[in-house]
């Protein structure tokens, strides 16, 4: 049955194609449009997630991830590579990181959920990198006192993900920088601006600390090779929108003296509105970690779903549950396959209207935002534990 759903749709909306269908742009600061996700994975030159890496998947860990077996990671490059290494007893670091801007919402979680399963399964070490340095270089509306606050605020939140604190290292840009700028420079004097501005879009009017940034971020991808002091593959799991600088850095790696970094890349969580990813700037759309559970019930009551316009219609004509965001959300977070696919049999018969998965939304993100808060609460506690330099930690 899941065979039958389309895998590069946008989520939402119409599914049918359009005169615009080209019409999208994704950097890793703006994404717009209608994304065709087949079409991006040719425009990026990345690789699609096969059956067969699939299967090698499982044939390791012995269970396949949800996220991955549904496409929702869909994606990759080198991810075989890695496999491979691992088969061969070369284990892999993970990094992933968060820009911290504000609260996070359910999209951000999707790819650290998924980074646990895979310091789980695998044993990986994992580097988590906090760009407070990025998030306060873009854009003009955030001051240095803002970010440091949800700096604070989006540790809690990778903590309560679930992480072995053994295994995993949280490195904030401004803070940690001494670890990092030795890397840096040495990536930075190997990338030429024209480089940066085919890579990033940078223009004249872009200030100079964002086109100076990106080696920042490029180079935890080489921290595990000196902790190790060898060259060490590390695997990066992230949405597709992060993309560009692990191709910026790929092209200097060799160079460098270092595995070029292995990625895999999901598509982006819908919002609950009629097109676009969640995203903080359109909070009434998106499901914060933080909402309180009426305001929660408030943005699922109000959320665009694939139904007709009355009860009668829906019972006659069916409901569109693949362009519906309610059904993708309950698929990638809450529902298993067997009851997403029902839940599709039933939407497009008719027999189900949008106030009974509109009600399953609700309950189950109140319950899941419930469970979270209590393990945020709980990691104000072990922060130290979690930190880059933990021996010699001092909070500010
Ligand atoms: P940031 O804070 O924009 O996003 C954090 C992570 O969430 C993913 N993401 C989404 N995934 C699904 N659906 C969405 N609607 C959605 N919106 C965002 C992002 O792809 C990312 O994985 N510069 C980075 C921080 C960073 C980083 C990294 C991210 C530093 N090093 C290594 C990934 C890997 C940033 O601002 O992410």
């Amino acid at each position: 049955m899941a065979d039958a759903i389309p895998t590069n749709t946008t989520h939402q909306g119409s599914n049918e194609k359009t005169n615009h269908e080209d019409d999208f742009k994704v950097t890793p600061w703006e994404v717009e449009g209608e994304i065709d996700y087949n079409k991006l994975i040719e425009q990026f030159g990345t690789q699609t997630i096969t059956q067969a890496i699939i299967d090698k998947v499982k044939r390791i860990t012995g269970d396949v991830h949800p996220l991955l077996k549904l496409q929702y990671f869909f994606s990759h490059r080198d991810f075989d590579w890695i496999l491979n290494k691992y088969e061969n007893d070369e284990k892999f670091y993970l990094y992933t990181g968060r820009g911290p801007s504000g609260m996070v919402h359910m999209g951000h979680l999707l790819p650290w959920l998924f980074t646990k399963y895979l310091q789980d399964k695998f044993g990986s070490n994992l580097i988590f990198q906090l760009t407070d340095d990025e998030k306060f270089l873009y854009g003009q509306d955030k001051t240095r006192e803002e970010i440091k606050l949800y700096t604070y605020e989006n540790i809690l939140d990778i903590i309560a993900i679930g992480f072995d604190p053994k295994k995993t290292r949280i490195i904030v840009d401004t803070k940690h920088i001494k670890y990092l700028y030795p890397l840096a420079i040495e990536i930075a004097k190997k990338t030429t601006f024209s480089t940066a501005k085919a890579v990033f879009g940078f223009s004249n009017s872009t200030n100079i600390g964002m086109i100076g940034f990106p080696p920042i971020q490029a180079a935890p991808c080489f921290l595990p090779s000196i902790i190790e002091g060898k060259p060490t593959p590390v695997l990066i799991p992230a949405a597709i929108d992060q993309d560009p600088y692990w191709r910026m850095t790929r092209d200097i790696s060799e160079r460098m003296g270092y595995y070029k970094p292995a990625q895999i890349h999901s598509k982006f969580l819908p919002g609950i509105g009629i097109s676009g990813k969640m995203s903080s700037s359109k909070p009434e759309t998106a499901l914060f970690a933080s909402d309180e559970p009426e305001t929660i019930d408030k943005k699922v009551s109000a959320a665009f779903t694939g139904g007709q316009a009355t009860v009668r219609l829906q019972r006659m004509l069916g409901g569109n549950a693949i362009g519906c965001p309610v059904f993708w959300h309950l698929r990638y977070f809450f529902d298993t396959e067997k009851q997403s696919d029902e839940r599709l049999i039933r939407c497009k018969s008719g027999n189900l209207l949008c106030g009974e998965c509109k009600g399953d939304l609700a309950k189950e993100s109140k319950s899941f935002i419930i469970e979270f808060k209590k393990r945020r609460e709980k990691a104000k506690d072990i922060i130290a534990d979690f930190m880059y330099d933990r021996e010699n930690y001092e909070s500010d």
